[in-house]
């Protein structure tokens, strides 16, 4: 079916403003989602497949890569089987997913004109999700995908004929050097057209003195980025009503679309799959400071909710949610704890040794404690491994173990105070939705015992693929502190190849 049939019914935009229920307010609109290969966008699209099912259209802004076709891409998105369930329920649902191929980083999205024409005339709500969220992606590279990206998208926004709203996430650290956050948008020191500027000029000594005076103020070019395109949307802002929705640590899923579901290891997964992994066993942090963790489908629902919510409450300038923690605090050393228990309870397969980790502040012990615990034991297991002819690897899984703590440092030794006056009214008015048990907005009644024991399983089904039949021979495994090394290197490598993009 061609796409402008599938959206000839889409909504006036008073009707959607007149609703009283989130389906209604999607009901016969045309929704865009960037970065929908993601963990956020596809949480996002498994969602309002799931709840919407009057949608008229959901197009999804896809890059094609290297090995892939967009089409290629496209099926294979929608082969995960987070969706089985929304198509087992409305098959008749899939009709209305269609990709278009582009790309943030490229002049006009990479969008050839026919679909820009297509989107400026059929999309009325868009979800600008896509980044990069590499910590230290260079700063040109970071600086073109994720401020002057979200220009781009914000430009697309502005040529829409029937916009509705539009939602940028963003993230709760895009001021991690203030310990308290409102829901505001802050400047830089620097205008972002500046920036932009001297990074598109592509002078490598203006680009890396710049990079040095950023990192003096921000913990990386991931938050610095993601500051400025908030800047952007707000000098953009006036044509149509704008969120900015800030989630924290997004972790596994709490209830939705099942428990402990997750996509992709960034931040505690990726922590929490070494440790549980019998890798990492000593991290720097500090154990007493309140960690600030939101389940996927609590900012999933926020995006949406989001969307509804300044519509209704439009302003002439973008609102901001905090989508932040409002559940009984938890701090690092709590974490720790509860995980590494559960790592030993519900045990991954071919774990390299038994599972403890523990937490240091001084930089000095770690670094004494690490050349015990992990550089020895690596080096002592590539040697086994060459031994047996295989290739070694755990030196240089520890070279990637410390990139990734040195990157993650900054976020688990400090604190932050989060404003969250926005996402409370939200909720308040959520609440007199006649559909409103469809969204879970608030946490406080999160358990982080059985939280976190879901994590753990959704870490073994869904990034290493484990059968939960698994648990009790690996169980007895465990107990008997037995190492697998080569089913572990097995594992590793998958990790490897995926998240690092390291082989051979
Ligand atoms: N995960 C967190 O803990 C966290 C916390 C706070 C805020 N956030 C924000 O949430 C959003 C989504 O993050 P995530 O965790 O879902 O990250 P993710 O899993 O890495 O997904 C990133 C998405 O962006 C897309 N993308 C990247 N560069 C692109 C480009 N040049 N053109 C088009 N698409 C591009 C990726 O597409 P490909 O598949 O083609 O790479 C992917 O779909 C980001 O804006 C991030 O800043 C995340």
């Amino acid at each position: 079916m061609d796409r402008m049939d599938v959206i000839a019914n889409a909504n006036s935009v008073n009707d959607s403003e007149n609703s009283d229920s989130i389906e209604g307010f999607y009901a016969a609109n045309a929704i865009l989602v960037t970065g929908a290969t993601g963990f956020v966008g596809k949480g996002i699209l498994e969602k309002l497949m799931r709840v919407c099912p009057r949608i008229a259209a959901i197009f999804l802004l896809i890059r094609p890569k290297r090995s892939q076709t967009l089409e290629q891409r496209f099926k294979k998105l929608l082969d995960d089987p987070i969706y089985d369930y929304v198509k087992e329920k409305d098959p008749s649902i899939l009709s209305k997913i269609h990709p278009v191929q582009g790309d943030v980083s490229l002049p006009d999205l990479g969008l050839s004109p026919k679909d820009r024409i297509m989107l400026t005339e059929n999309v009325n709500i868009v979800f600008h999700v896509a980044a990069t969220v590499r910590f230290n992606e260079p700063l040109n590279v970071a600086v073109n995908i994720n401020t002057k990206g979200t220009a781009r998208v914000i430009q697309l926004c502005k040529e829409l004929k029937h916009a509705i709203s539009v939602v940028y996430v963003s993230t709760a650290y895009s001021n991690a050097h203030l310990s308290e956050i409102e829901e505001k948008i802050y400047s830089t020191c620097l205008e972002p057209s500046a920036v932009i500027d001297i990074c598109e000029g592509g002078n490598k000594m203006f680009i890396d003195q710049l990079n040095k005076r950023i990192l003096k103020t921000y913990p990386n070019t991931y938050t610095f980025t993601k500051n400025l395109a908030e800047q952007i949307i707000s000098s953009n802002s006036d044509s149509f009503p704008v969120a900015i929705v800030r989630p924290s640590i997004i972790g596994a899923s709490h209830e939705e679309p099942c428990p402990g579901w997750l996509d992709n290891i960034y931040g505690v997964t990726a922590i929490f799959l070494q440790i549980g992994k019998g890798i990492l066993k000593a991290v720097t942090a500090n154990r007493d400071a309140k960690l600030d963790l939101v389940p996927i489908d609590y900012v999933v629902d926020t995006t949406i909710c989001a969307a509804w919510h300044i519509t209704l409450h439009r302003d002439n300038k973008p609102k901001v949610y905090n989508c932040t923690s409002n559940a009984p605090p938890i701090t690092w050393g709590q974490l720790k704890q509860m995980y590494t228990e559960c790592s030993r309870d519900i045990p991954m397969n071919d774990v390299i040794s038994y599972p403890y980790c523990v937490i240091v502040s001084n930089k000095l012990i770690y670094s004494v404690l690490s050349i015990f615990l992990h550089v020895l034991p690596a080096f002592i297991v590539d040697i086994f491994l060459i031994l047996r002819g295989k290739r070694p690897m755990m030196i240089k899984v520890n070279k990637h173990l410390n990139q990734l703590l040195a990157a993650f440092s900054y976020f688990n030794t400090h604190e932050w105070t989060f404003h969250r006056c926005n996402i409370t009214e939200m909720t308040m008015k959520v609440k007199t939705l006649e559909d409103s048990d469809i969204v879970k907005l608030d946490m406080r009644d999160m358990n982080w015992k059985k939280y976190i024991a879901n994590y753990q399983i959704g870490i073994k089904k869904f990034i290493l693929k484990e059968s939960s039949d698994s648990v009790k021979s690996v169980r007895h495994q465990s107990s008997l502190y037995v190492s697998k090394y080569l089913g572990a290197e097995r594992d590793i490598d998958v990790i490897m190849v995926k998240y690092f993009g390291i082989s051979g």
